[in-house]
């Protein structure tokens, strides 16, 4: 793996790891309210146990140059995204579905986090995102409207004209649903054309092409016929993405999800790596963010044809515990 390759990737990581650093003052032992010193939060596992002062944003991989393909870039991504613990339903009733994640979506953007993964559904005449089971929402797994968090995505590109952002849709609407928010959200502006993205395995455009062009979002999603009908990329053409729960977590292993091709499949140049337990639990989380994550980044390199994850997608971005070991 050329170092170049590698660069990105660690980069990333540093958000997830505690390393230690001899002036950062990561990887410190602290106590809540403790300062860690500027960049850095006191992250505790919620067991009692100290905590450790870690960063709250990765080194952005772009500080590492824009000249390489997309597909050398190793990106943070957020498993439901929109899933925020403590958050109220839009509807007013309180939702009973699982929680991923801690802060807003623009809170993950501000703090370095590039991939965000998003459920869609068809609920009250719009497009909401909810947390939900058999296809269908319901007030007590409606998040808020999609509109809502697209918006924000659009002030952040905005905002932020080097940024490149992937959204991963699991999409439950209707054919005709998705462009209507899209087209709302002002969204459009920064899309990715499916012409452009390589279809049998080639390298993506250069990253700094991609910012040039301002063609800095990248959508997937999970319905085929959308890609020719309404130009929404099929994630499984152009990614391959490993399980996600606990199947996902098993040492040595880095088996594929059952709508994805093989992890080795070369006609996809985009890997994904899942790496969160089926039940979301922000204390668990701690330990399986911190070596266990590394060890399966490691495995899954070598069962993806030697290529590092592009992205790697965690539950509860923020936390993480103490590693022994720097990387
Ligand atoms: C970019 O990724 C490709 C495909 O994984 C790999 O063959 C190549 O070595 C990488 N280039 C750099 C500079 O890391
Ligand atoms: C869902 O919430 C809406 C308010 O957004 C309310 O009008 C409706 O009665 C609720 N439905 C159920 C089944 O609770
Ligand atoms: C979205 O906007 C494009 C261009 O303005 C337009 O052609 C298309 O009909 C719109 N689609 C929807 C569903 O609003
Ligand atoms: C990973 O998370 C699970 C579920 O929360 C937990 O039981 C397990 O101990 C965690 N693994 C580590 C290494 O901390």
């Amino acid at each position: 793996m050329p170092a170049a390759g590698l660069r990105p990737l660690a980069v990333a990581l540093l958000l997830l790891l505690s390393v230690a650093s001899a002036n950062a003052r990561v990887g410190d032992e602290c106590s809540a309210g403790a300062g860690c010193g500027s960049g850095l939060h006191c992250a505790a596992c919620g067991d009692g146990g100290a905590g450790v002062c870690a960063r709250a944003t990765p080194v952005d991989p772009l500080t590492h140059g824009t000249g390489l393909p997309f597909n050398n870039y190793s990106w943070l991504t957020t498993h439901n995204s929109f899933a925020l613990a403590g958050a109220p339903s839009a509807t007013g009733a309180a939702i009973i579905a699982p929680t991923n994640q801690e802060d807003s979506v623009t809170a993950q953007l501000k703090n370095g986090v590039r991939g965000l993964m998003l459920d869609t559904y068809d609920f009250n005449n719009d497009v909401w995102l909810c947390h939900s089971f058999g296809g269908k929402c319901y007030n007590i797994t409606a998040f808020q409207p999609a509109i809502n968090v697209f918006k924000e995505i659009q002030t952040f590109l905005e905002a932020n004209p080097s940024a490149v952002i992937t959204v991963f849709l699991e999409d439950y609407t209707v054919a005709g649903s998705l462009p209507k928010v899209f087209n709302a959200s002002g969204l459009m502006k920064y899309w990715f054309p499916v012409a452009k993205m390589p279809k049998s395995g080639g390298n993506w455009p250069l990253l700094k092409d991609m910012i040039s062009q301002n063609e800095r979002l990248l959508v997937f999603a999970s319905k085929k016929a959308k890609e020719a009908s309404e130009g929404i990329p099929f994630e499984w053409n152009y990614v391959v993405e490993s399980q996600y729960g606990n199947e996902g977590m098993v040492e040595g292993k880095c088996p594929n999800r059952g709508e994805s091709p093989a992890m080795d499949s070369k006609s996809q140049s985009l890997v994904l790596m899942n790496f969160f337990t089926t039940d979301p639990n922000p204390t668990g989380v701690c330990g399986n963010n911190s070596a266990p994550l590394v060890s399966m980044l490691k495995t899954c390199h070598d069962l993806s044809g030697n290529r590092w994850p592009n992205y790697i997608a965690v539950d509860y971005y923020m936390v993480c515990q103490h590693a022994k070991d720097p990387i």
